[in-house]
């Protein structure tokens, strides 16, 4: 009985997506069985197997050690959902050796004798221990019985007990749009450009699809001169935004295109809402205009929509006006959590939408609350919302968490401008090491409880989890 398992080895393409590799398994399996009854030394065949676009399985972990050269931040696999579904050649090679199967020696039984009689064969000693450096104290050990470090002590453990995982599957990637031509670099956002419709933009989405990111969301930089009081322009259906979205989809019909609903890049005043002559946010007749833009984004393909706005009452608006369009498959993602905050600088200089006047803090919430952001999320549950969202992200963790911990719906964070601006500027001034800080931050928002994380890292971080740089 001195049979030797035969080695089996599948050999595809690099690609890890779920139903490939499961269908894989089966076949090795398969091919195995047919081994062990005494067929043929090598298998190799054609497979079928094609590499669906849409069909990208999740990665389940970013602390997967490679042998070798061990980055807890790359993953091992270049996937690639551009082009067409391509044929791979599945070879199972069935033995290490190309001739058959040598016998080693010895049975087993002869094996178990040898050890009985006294004859133990030779195997490396036991390892030393370590040295410590001349100095160190020598005392006497702790008598603990909970020592964490066990766990934490090589990379395939820490792997094995990763809790929380990061993929490109979970990123949007904020992109700003303008009528322009050219793509313009955005001063107070390095490596962020305003792109042109037509050309940058689809360049940009088609590299984000190369590595996995098919999420994106628009904000288009509107021209002064189409911006009014009451911001109209958000529902032209030949405007900026829903002429994109029609491009987009007539080039890549399954990307998922968010879009921002808020009067803010249409309005003279800088508002995400109609302003009344005493400066007070109109909240009624701002959610009139913001139901017609949701409803135009839609009708040009948004899957979608995310009102930004933080005006009372518009999810179930905008869930009435998209239904009554026959809209009921056009998802709405909430600013659930939207705060007041100093982070949307670089954002604002980005789409020069800054407020003309005054502040939006009768709108977006106080940074000092917490509780308050459970009466937002009940009135959004309730109003029928999709995906709840909190904004900023990494100072408000809290608040990811607390919305993670009383919904089951998707959470999403928002890693805003100023945020991702900080990150940028500490590296170029080498004070931090601008990729380790970027997946670590992105990491923490998955940690907190989000779900999916918009953030203008998207392209550069899915590269870096997909081993590229
Ligand atoms: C406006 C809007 C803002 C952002 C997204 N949508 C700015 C604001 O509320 O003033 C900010 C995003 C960022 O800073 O990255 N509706």
């Amino acid at each position: 009985m001195d049979y030797q398992w035969p080695l089996l080895y599948a050999c595809s393409s690099d690609r890890l997506f779920d139903g490939v590799v499961k269908l894989q398994s089966l076949l090795a399996l398969l091919l195995l069985l047919l081994y062990s009854f005494g067929s043929s030394e090598f298998i190799v065949m054609a497979s079928t197997i094609v590499n669906m676009p849409l069909n990208v399985g999740t990665i389940k972990s970013i602390d997967r050690p490679s042998h070798g050269k061990f980055n807890p931040n790359v993953l091992p696999i270049r996937p690639s959902i551009s082009g067409l579904p391509r044929r791979h050649l599945f070879v199972v090679k069935a033995s290490t050796s190309d001739g058959p199967i040598k016998k080693l020696g010895m049975s087993d039984a002869e094996c178990e004798a040898a050890v009985v009689a006294g004859n133990i064969p030779e195997a490396p000693p036991v390892p030393p221990i370590p040295a410590s450096p001349a100095g160190t104290p020598v005392i006497t050990s702790f008598d603990v019985m909970r020592r964490p470090r066990r766990n934490r002590r090589s990379p395939v453990l820490r792997s094995a007990f990763q809790e929380t995982s990061l993929s490109p599957a979970n990123f949007v990637y904020p992109l700003f749009i303008h009528e322009g031509e050219e793509d313009t670099p955005i001063g107070a956002m390095p490596g962020c450009y305003r792109l042109g419709w037509r050309h940058g933009l689809l360049e940009e989405v088609s590299k984000a699809r190369d590595v996995e990111v098919n999420s994106i969301v628009l904000f288009p930089k509107v021209p002064d001169a189409l911006k009014t009081p009451t911001g109209d322009e958000a529902y032209n259906d030949n405007g900026l935004v829903p002429r994109t979205i029609r491009l987009l989809k007539d080039k890549y019909p399954d990307l998922i295109i968010y879009t921002d609903v808020a009067l803010d890049p249409y309005s003279s005043d800088g508002h995400d809402g109609i302003v009344r002559e005493d400066g007070v946010i109109m909240n009624d007749q701002t959610v009139h205009q913001l139901c017609k833009q949701a409803v135009s984004q839609a009708r040009a393909g948004a899957d979608v929509v995310s009102p930004s706005d933080m005006m009372d009452g518009r999810v179930g608006a905008i869930r009435s006006a998209l239904d009554a369009e026959g809209f009921q498959h056009v998802s709405i993602m909430s600013y659930t959590a939207k705060y007041a905050s100093s982070f949307y600088g670089p954002f604002r200089e980005a789409l020069d939408s800054n407020p003309r006047f005054g502040d939006k803090k009768t709108y977006q919430m106080n940074p000092a609350n917490y509780r308050e952001a459970m009466i937002e999320l009940r009135a959004d549950e309730s109003e029928g919302a999709d995906i709840l969202l909190v904004k900023p992200g990494l100072p408000y963790l809290d608040i990811i968490r607390l919305l993670r911990d009383n919904s089951p719906l998707p959470i999403a964070a928002y890693q805003v401008s100023g945020e991702y601006s900080m990150i940028k500027a500490g590296g170029v001034l080498k004070m931090i090491d601008e990729e380790k800080v970027m997946l670590e931050s992105l990491m923490c928002l998955r940690r907190a409880g989000a779900d999916i994380i918009l953030t203008y890292f998207a392209l550069q971080a899915a590269r870096c989890l997909c081993g590229e740089k």
